[in-house]
């Protein structure tokens, strides 16, 4: 029997990330090699022409897999039965803004996005937050969506998974392919705490093999700030590493991950002593198509306190999305 189609949305499919995004998809990068796909398209009136555009490419690009793509302003019809639902579409930061700048901006757009999704997704639907803040953000989106399981709204940390096993195996100049066991904890913003207390690199622990001053002064810091890194040098936020993790980050929890584990921001069930509900990244396998924390990790003093300090952040911007209204008061 022939794979059926999955529905697949795009929010900000105008934007730069969008645009680095849509043909991976269309080529099958985000779901597998035979997975027919058709695919919506939302933004918003004066992104249209460039969503437009990029389905017109889409239609020349003769995408074997691709059914049909489709363009919209209105949310209600862009999530009407989607599977998958990547949400880009919100402002980047610029030159000299952290991400929670963009809480109350960006916030806004989720409350109506999560209400779209609630009332026309697909029972299996699976929402990847990619816009800033992503964490609190896909909180904002879950919110407003109680008749979807919240398990099903996570929100991007592998960028920052991807830019930790890079920088690991960088510098210990070995292939990314054989690094394994980082995690990303917590919020996707400069607290965040790229953790290698576990990881291996060709079984090796890497305790054994970094010194705790390029871990401290180098490793940490570099992959916390690598998106300002980025911002700074090309004069703009990461798109290409962007599209590129989201796609690991979809495919794998369709896909799953063996006994590999990744990193990912989930609703919080108290793993770890984080508190329940927020989204906040941990160590994470996808099994039969659900994102288990990995469990029983020893978290020394050192993890506990970059943890609790990334944890007390996500804290604050729910604290604070409570007190706009954007999500409801406890
Ligand atoms: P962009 O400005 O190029 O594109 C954003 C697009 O979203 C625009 O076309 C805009 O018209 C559209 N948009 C705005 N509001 C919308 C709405 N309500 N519905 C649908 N579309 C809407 O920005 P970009 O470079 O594509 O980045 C998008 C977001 O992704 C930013 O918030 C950025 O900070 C974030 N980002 C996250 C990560 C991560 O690791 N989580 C990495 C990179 C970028
Ligand atoms: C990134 O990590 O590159 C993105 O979240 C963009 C940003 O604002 O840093």
């Amino acid at each position: 029997m022939p794979t059926p189609a999955r529905n697949v949305t795009v929010t900000g499919a105008g934007g730069q990330i969008g645009y680095a995004l849509l043909f991976r998809i269309a080529s099958g990068q985000l779901l597998g090699p035979d997975v027919p796909i058709t695919l919506r398209l939302l933004e918003i009136p004066q992104g249209l022409n460039a969503a437009e555009g990029a389905a017109l490419e889409l239609h020349d690009g003769a995408f074997p897999l691709l059914r049909s793509v489709e363009v919209t302003d209105d949310a209600t019809r862009a999530f009407e039965g989607v599977n998958v639902a990547l949400l880009v579409g919100s402002r980047p930061r610029g030159p000299g803004m952290e991400r929670a700048d963009l809480l109350e901006a960006n916030g806004r757009i989720f409350g109506p996005q999560g209400r779209a999704l609630n009332a026309g997704a697909a029972d299996d639907v699976r929402v990847l937050v990619v816009g800033n803040p992503a964490n609190t953000n896909a909180l904002i989106a879950a919110a407003h969506a109680p008749d979807v399981p919240r398990e099903r709204f996570t929100a991007m940390t592998r960028l920052d998974h991807n830019r930790g096993v890079a920088q690991l195996a960088a510098h210990l100049e070995t292939p990314v392919s054989s690094v394994a066991g980082l995690t990303i904890w917590g919020n996707h913003s400069a607290t965040q705490y790229p953790d290698v207390f576990h990881a291996t690199v060709d079984g090796r622990p890497v305790n054994d093999l970094v010194d705790e001053t390029w871990l401290t002064q180098t490793f940490i810091p570099r992959v916390a700030n690598r998106g300002s890194e980025i911002i700074r040098v090309r004069g703009g936020s990461s798109v290409a590493s962007a599209a590129n993790a989201a796609l690991d980050h979809v495919f794998d929890w369709v896909n799953g991950t063996g006994d590999a584990w990744t990193s990912a921001a989930v609703a919080s069930d108290g793993s770890y002593g984080v508190p329940d509900g927020l989204v906040c990244s941990f160590p994470v396998r996808s099994v039969d198509g659900h994102w288990r924390i990995v469990q029983g990790l020893e978290i020394d003093s050192f993890s506990r306190a970059r943890i609790d300090a990334s944890v007390a952040e996500l804290i604050d911007e729910r604290d604070a999305v409570r007190t706009l209204g954007l999500v409801p008061q406890p």
